[in-house]
């Protein structure tokens, strides 16, 4: 099938790079031939039809800016038949010939679904903070992501090593390490607890006492969001050692900012890939890299 028209939505956590995700789809497509349309606020937009056709200057001058000029939702609604049911509306409305979902696992699952359930080419482009997307080597955000963080942990660091504390840094990533693991080595962080590994914090409290005692003044352990509360890590190393420590939480700081180099050009090479794929006949894939080759995975195995 020769496809006309095609669209594109943001959906999930924002990620920085999607803007530059969504100025490469709009721009590739339309230099295809195609007529891109930009979906608002994801699922939720397609379920109330809140879209419009873009044109090159639509996204101009974002390509350096965090966040997503679509704006992003998370969509409980877009689980339901219902929901599904008024976004395909949508798509047969506007003759919508493939759709490209830029987000996360969560929105790689809902476009897995409904393409399958309505016949909707739908290609996904990674772009996470989390970077846990199967058989995808990196998302678009998590390089950004990382970087943030890890400003962050060296401004504590200073803090750290002047009062002689102990401190707890709870990172992003819902069940993947990747955040914490990135920037705990980048870091120079003395621990790192990850929903993948198994954490023994007596040993870790057993190496700050004897660490102490060899006149070791300070410590950082970076906890991702996924396996354990900053603030409980904290007051249990406190109750074992004896020792004053203190926890910070990260949080949304970890998902804005403007995307490096990295998120930028990724965005702007997996925003070609989509439509190239779509052009090609390509549904139910996310576009990315693995093992530095560019390539098509089914969002079957990338969710
Ligand atoms: O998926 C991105 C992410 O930032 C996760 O790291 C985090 O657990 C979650 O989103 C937070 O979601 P919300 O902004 O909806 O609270």
């Amino acid at each position: 099938m020769n496809i006309k028209r095609i669209a594109v939505l943001t959906t999930g956590g924002d990620a920085p790079g999607m803007n530059a995700a969504v100025r490469a789809v709009v721009r590739y497509g339309i230099h295809k031939n195609l007529e891109v349309m930009g979906v608002f606020r994801g699922w939720w937009g397609l379920i109330n039809q809140e879209l419009k056709v873009f044109d090159r200057r639509c996204v101009s001058g974002i390509i350096n800016q965090g966040g997503t000029v679509l704006k992003t939702a998370r969509c409980p609604e877009f689980l339901t038949e219902e929901g599904q049911g008024r976004a395909y509306d949508t798509i047969k409305k506007y003759a919508i010939d493939g759709l490209v979902a830029i987000g996360g696992d969560g929105s790689f699952r809902a476009a897995h679904s409904f393409g399958n359930k309505y016949n909707v080419a739908c290609v996904g482009i990674p772009a996470s903070i989390d970077n846990d997307i199967n058989g995808i080597d990196v998302t678009i955000g998590s390089d950004t992501a990382i970087n943030t963080a890890l400003s962050a942990i060296d401004n504590i660091r200073d803090t750290a090593t002047s009062m002689e504390r102990i401190f707890v840094v709870e990172v992003m990533g819902r069940g993947s390490g990747y955040i914490a693991l990135q920037v705990a080595l980048a870091g120079g962080c003395e621990n790192v607890i990850i929903p993948e590994r198994k954490c023994d914090l007596e040993a870790i409290c057993h190496d700050i006492v004897n660490g102490n005692l060899r006149g070791k003044i300070s410590w950082i352990i970076v906890v991702a969001e996924g396996v354990a509360k900053a603030d409980d890590i904290a007051a249990e190393i406190t109750k074992t050692t004896g020792l004053e420590t203190r926890s910070v939480i990260l949080g949304h700081i970890q998902r804005g900012g403007r995307p490096t180099a990295f998120s930028r050009t990724l965005a702007l090479t997996l925003g070609q890939a989509a439509v190239d794929c779509l052009i090609e006949g390509g549904r139910d894939k996310a576009v990315g890299f693995s093992q530095g080759k560019l390539v098509e995975v089914d969002l079957k195995e990338a969710i």
